[in-house]
C-alpha cells in the first residue's frame, strides 16, 4: 500500500464505519437508491435472488427486501459493517455475510439472479482490484441477469455542491484512480472531510466488459425532475435541490450477464 492509500477511507476501521450511518444520504436516497428497483428491473421479477456486494450497514438492503419482495445475499468486508448490519437492519428474507477476503466462495456459480454494489468502488484502490471484484459478480449472475452499479457521477467532480456534501475541489480535475476530498454532512450539521478513489466511466465500462458482463451498459443519471413517480416525495423535505434540478449527483450502470 502507497503512502497516498492509506488516506483513503476505510470502513475496517470501526469509528469510521459507526459514522457512516450518521451521514446525511437523503440525496443518495432520492437520487439513488430509490432507482435501484427500475434499474434492476426488480418489479417484474418477485421473489428474485439478489446480491447486495458491499452492503454497509444494510439499510439499502432492507429498504429493497420489502420495497420488492427479494431475497437478499448481503455482503462486506467489515466485521463492524455487518455487525451493524445484524444489529440495526435485520430482515427475513436478508442473509448478512462477512467476505474478508473480498471473494464469493460461498455462493455458487449462476446462484443470483441479478446483482447491485452502492457506492463500492470509490474505496476500491485500483483497477484490478474493480475487475477482480467485477468478476466475481459475473460469476455468481445467472446469464441474462443484470448487475447496477451506483456510483458518483464522475462529470460532477470539481467542487459541485449537492444536499449534503461537496465532491472534489474547485475547478479539480481527477485522473482514474486518484484521490478525491469530499465533504460529507452529518444529519446532526456538523461536516467531515473523505477521501474517495475517482473513477470514470471507462473504469467501469471496461471492467465490466473484461469481467464477462457483454452486452451493451444502460445508464441513468436521474435529476430532481425524474424522481416523480419513482421516489418517495417525502425524501425531498425540505430542502431546496438547486444544482439537482440540472446536474445528477449520482450514475446507476446497468450490465447484463
Ligand atoms: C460507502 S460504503 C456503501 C455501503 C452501502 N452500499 C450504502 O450504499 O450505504 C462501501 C462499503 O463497501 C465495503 N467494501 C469495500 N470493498 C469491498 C469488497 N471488495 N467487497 C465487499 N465489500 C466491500 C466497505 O466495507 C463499505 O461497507
Amino acid at each position: 500500500m502507497t503512502a497516498e492509500s492509506t488516506e483513503i477511507i476505510s470502513y475496517l476501521e470501526p469509528s469510521i464505519a459507526d459514522d457512516y450511518r450518521n451521514w446525511d444520504d437523503s440525496a443518495s436516497w432520492l437520487l439513488g437508491y430509490s432507482f435501484l428497483p427500475l434499474a434492476l428491473g426488480l418489479d417484474r421479477l418477485p421473489d428474485t435472488r439478489l446480491l447486495d456486494l458491499g452492503c454497509g450497514p444494510g439499510e439499502v438492503t432492507r429498504w429493497l427486501a420489502d420495497r420488492c419482495n427479494a431475497r437478499i445475499t448481503a455482503v462486506d468486508t467489515s466485521p463492524t459493517m455487518i455487525a451493524l448490519a445484524d444489529e440495526h437492519a435485520p430482515h427475513e428474507r436478508v442473509e448478512y455475510r462477512l467476505s474478508e477476503d473480498g471473494r464469493l466462495s460461498f455462493l455458487a456459480d449462476g446462484e443470483m439472479d441479478s446483482a447491485m454494489a452502492c457506492f463500492l468502488f470509490t474505496c476500491v484502490d485500483g483497477e484490478d482490484q474493480i475487475r477482480e471484484i467485477i468478476t466475481e459478480v459475473a460469476r455468481v449472475v445467472r446469464p441474462g441477469g443484470r448487475f447496477t452499479i451506483l456510483v458518483p457521477n464522475p462529470d460532477q467532480v470539481s467542487g459541485a455542491v449537492f444536499e449534503g456534501f461537496k465532491r472534489g475541489e474547485d475547478g479539480a480535475r481527477y485522473e482514474p484512480g486518484e484521490l478525491m476530498p469530499v465533504e460529507v454532512q452529518r444529519t446532526d450539521g456538523s461536516w467531515t472531510t473523505i477521501k474517495n478513489r475517482y473513477w470514470n466511466r471507462d473504469t467501469y465500462r471496461t471492467a465490466l466488459a473484461k469481467a464477462g458482463f457483454e452486452g451493451p451498459v444502460k445508464e441513468l443519471a436521474p435529476v430532481l425532475a425524474d424522481t416523480e413517480g419513482v421516489a418517495d416525495p417525502a425524501l425531498r423535505g425540505d430542502r431546496a435541490w438547486e444544482r439537482e434540478r440540472t446536474a445528477a449527483p449520482f450514475l446507476l450502470l446497468t450490465a447484463t450477464r
